[in-house]
């Protein structure tokens, strides 16, 4: 873990300034053209990796196209995958979100991709895969984006690519929006990072502004599944928000805490989860993020469910990092005993 550095960045802004009013005008439109090309991990980092797009409904389909990377120009023995096609409705617009999910590769290789409909591509885009054991690697890790994302997140994303653009992946710990079903802030959070997404690939943890209320009930925001391509490891019904990723013998895992502190069945199963995925846990370090702190420095905010829950367990199997977000503060401290509170 020396070698694992920690560059903490969040965009620390009043919650009020996301208030805007919902545009009318859908100034980030699917077109022909893929955008919103995101890189992610489904499967094992060593031999796979994950690549998610979005256009109009007029692409019925997609398709990826992988091969070594070479120094010339030419690429040999491109390998094509057909994509899994997701139809979305938003608030603005109607898009699909096409995916696929590169297996078989070599492990630390470098490889070539692009997506497309076999006329209209991306560009082809470089993509190294991880290593097959442990081995030293550093990521970027991002607190709530959420506020102001195409005037100011994009300074964070931007500036962090460029202090570390070799790092192996960013780790977004929740609320990358502010509210979750208008597509225009999708848009936002898409048109900051740019093509920095292509090619650094993320893990996400969905936030609390990912889980919008409507009609008095709170389910995950529909674009988080089409937008991104996770592992499906978890508890049933919290696929791709409940998971864990191997990387170079360290165990990342996302734990879904909006919806270990608003379902009593949520809590209930990924503790259970939580539990066998520490207990078999084969490698040296173990990371853990999630959007709500466990001890809250902000304010009189306080989740005394998570010491009690989620904690005895990070406590009984020695989870040696725990990634949070939510409060747009920074802080670092001791292991304090779950009795704490912020009145301590
Ligand atoms: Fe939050």
């Amino acid at each position: 873990m020396r070698n694992l550095l920690l560059l903490f960045v969040c965009t620390c802004t009043l919650y009020l300034h996301g208030q805007n009013a919902a545009p009318v005008i859908d100034y980030y439109p699917p077109t022909l053209v893929p955008d919103r090309i995101i890189t992610t991990w489904k499967t094992d980092p060593a031999t796979s990796f994950a690549v998610t797009w979005r256009t109009s409904i007029s692409i019925p389909k997609g398709i990826g196209q992988i091969a070594l990377a070479n120094a010339g120009p030419d690429l040999d023995s491109i390998k094509a995958s057909e994509a899994k096609t997701e139809l979305l409705v938003t608030d603005l617009n109607v898009a699909h979100f096409h995916s696929v999910n590169f297996t078989g590769l070599k492990p630390a290789t470098l490889y070539a991709y692009r997506v497309g409909d076999g006329t209209v591509w991306s560009e082809w885009v470089h993509f190294r895969t991880a290593a097959a054991k442990e081995a030293p690697f550093s990521f970027i890790y991002f607190g709530d984006a959420q506020n102001d994302l195409k005037s100011k997140w994009s300074r964070a994303i931007r500036q962090a690519y460029s202090h570390m653009p070799q790092a192996d992946f960013m780790l977004h710990a929740g609320d990358l929006i502010n509210v979750a079903q208008r597509d225009h802030e999708w848009g936002e959070w898409f048109y900051a990072g740019g093509w920095i997404y292509q090619n650094m690939p993320s893990i996400l943890t969905p936030g609390n502004h990912e889980y919008p209320r409507s009609g008095g009930s709170v389910v995950l925001t529909k674009h988080w599944r089409p937008s991104f391509t996770l592992p499906e490891n978890g508890p049933a019904g919290l696929e791709e928000s409940a998971y864990y990723t191997d990387y170079q013998g360290t165990r990342v895992i996302s734990i879904n805490s909006t919806a270990y502190l608003y379902f009593d069945q949520d809590s209930v199963s990924q503790m259970q989860w939580l539990n066998n995925v520490l207990k078999n846990n084969p490698n040296k370090w173990t990371v853990v993020t999630m959007h709500h702190p466990v001890y809250s420095p902000a304010g009189d905010r306080d989740s005394p469910s998570l010491r009690n829950g989620l904690k005895t367990l990070f406590d009984k199997y020695n989870v040696d990092v725990i990634l949070q977000g939510h409060d747009h503060t920074y802080a670092r401290g001791g292991n304090k005993p779950s009795t704490w509170r912020n009145s301590d």
